[in-house]
């Protein structure tokens, strides 16, 4: 049986796998209103697999006896001066969730919680990817700075995701 404590910090944990959800399909609603539909598909994507990680606890803590219990997600924000703004926050708020599973390990290490330490191997390792792919299309945009022709390049290799 899991602990009240690590319960609560799983819900939390849900809750921001959500938020995170619901900021890429923001960001997804932006690139779709410029047009720009290969990225507006990465971040649809992106979406998804937020909304992966947050059933990913959802279904340990039901195997682990805990009780789910959903909180409010806050409105994202909707819009952004540019591409490289919008990856900016990508990355940082991909760092921003890499120091909250860090945390969470964190508490499964103080607490000698062995099948949570395992569970959170994986988003360990999810997070250095996710930081990865966040600053590898941060640099590409940099490089093009705002060039349209590179522009349209990137959009078609986005969308092949
Ligand atoms: Fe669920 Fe992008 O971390």
């Amino acid at each position: 049986m899991i602990s009240k404590e690590m319960e609560k910090a799983i819900n939390e944990q849900i809750r921001a796998e959500l938020y995170s959800s619901y900021l890429y399909l923001s960001m997804a609603a932006h690139f779709e209103a410029d047009n720009l539909r290969g990225f507006a598909h990465w971040m649809r994507c992106q979406a998804e697999e937020e909304r992966g990680h947050a059933m990913k606890f959802f279904d340990y803590l039901v195997d682990r006896g805990g009780r789910v219990e959903l909180m409010a997600i806050d409105a994202p924000r909707t819009s952004w001066s540019s591409p490289e703004e919008i990856f900016q926050e990508v990355l940082e708020h991909e760092r921003k969730v890499t120091s909250l599973i860090n945390g969470l390990y964190e508490k499964a290490l103080a607490e000698k919680d062995y099948p949570s330490q395992i569970m959170l191997q994986w988003f360990i390792s999810e997070q250095v990817e996710e930081e990865a792919s966040a600053e590898e299309i941060l640099h590409k945009l940099r490089v093009l700075s705002g060039s349209p022709q590179g522009m349209l390049i990137l959009d078609r290799e986005l969308a092949q995701r």
